[in-house]
């Protein structure tokens, strides 16, 4: 087995490359739709969704060529929802991925037709996945479904924004942050788990690491947003306060918030214990998604 580092370096270029086949070129008709859509999706980006999709795929024997198809219909999923989340109607951000946001390097219209075109284009992308039976396509449409939808990343989305300058409960910040970013990470490791051989009692236990993964990347985004630079996220530090957005930092503060983070990560580890060394860059994946610096 190759080590961490170099498996994510081969997978980041493998997932760029399958990404840069799975977009319309720039000389389709609407060539500025088209070149906004590759900007949004194309040279930037940790890739940590499409990373778990594999990662969950090598715990239930997928070829990588197998999980392609869901690694990207993923990360398409989420470039759109990061373009809407920074439009000025959400969050009203400047910069993304080190560089302007759809909107201002384009325009509004365009960054709404983005999402529209991203969302349509990863379905068309896990209907042609060529290494998976009819079956197993319909399964991760479902998946992706639900996860980006009104229950899962839209819903989320829609209680952040009905939320701003309030106070919510524990119980209710826990839920929106489970919806908004938990549910599409979720489904990343759900998806590359479906795209081998899996029993059920497997399902439900790589289902528990990532449902506590899911949950400890937005806690830790919060936190990133409170004490990281903006040169180092490649996106305006500090937001969320400007914002008067409900986070786990407003909330709980800076030490509870990393406690809880912390805790996800044993949570998450643990449900990976039947599983041995095969779910070996599962773990490692929530080590990083939990102590990263950006
Ligand atoms: C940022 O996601 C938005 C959230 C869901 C918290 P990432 O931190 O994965 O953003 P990229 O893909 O690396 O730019
Ligand atoms: C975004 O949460 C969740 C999405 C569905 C995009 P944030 O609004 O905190 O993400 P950033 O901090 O702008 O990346
Ligand atoms: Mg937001
Ligand atoms: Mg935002
Ligand atoms: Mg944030």
């Amino acid at each position: 087995m190759t080590d961490f580092a170099s498996w994510m370096r081969a997978q980041g270029a493998r997932t760029e490359a399958a990404l840069d086949a799975a977009l319309p070129t720039t000389d389709t008709i609407p060539h500025t739709l088209h070149e906004a859509m590759r900007y949004a999706v194309l040279g930037g980006g940790k890739r940590v969704r499409p990373l778990l999709v594999h990662a969950a795929g090598e715990v239930t024997g997928a070829a990588p060529e197998a999980c392609d198809a869901a690694a990207c219909a993923v990360e398409m999923i989420h470039a759109y929802s990061l373009v809407h989340d920074d439009m000025p109607c959400m969050d009203d951000d400047d910069l993304r991925r080190g560089r302007p946001t759809v909107h201002k390097a384009y325009d509004d219209a365009t960054a709404l037709l983005v999402g529209d075109a991203l969302q349509t284009q990863a379905f068309l992308v896990l209907t042609r996945a060529q290494m998976l039976g009819a079956e197993a396509r319909m399964t991760l449409v479902a998946e992706l479904a639900i996860a980006s939808g009104s229950v899962g990343m839209a819903g989320g989305q829609a209680i952040d924004l009905q939320n701003v300058g309030l106070a919510m409960s524990r119980d209710a910040l826990e839920g929106m942050h489970r919806m908004k970013t938990g549910a599409l990470l979720r489904a990343s490791v759900r998806m590359g788990a479906l795209c081998g051989n899996i029993d059920t009692a497997g399902l439900t236990a790589l289902d528990r690491y990532a449902a506590a993964t899911g949950l400890a990347f937005q806690v830790v985004d919060d936190i990133l947003d409170v004490t990281a630079d903006t040169a180092t996220l490649g996106k305006t530090a500090g937001k969320d306060a400007a914002n008067d957005k409900p986070t786990y930092v407003s909330l709980m503060g800076l030490d509870a918030a990393r406690e809880l983070a912390e805790q996800l990560r044993t949570t998450a580890h643990e449900a990976l214990e039947g599983f041995g060394p095969r779910a070996g860059r599962l773990a490692a994946l929530a080590d990083l998604i939990v102590l990263r610096q950006n």
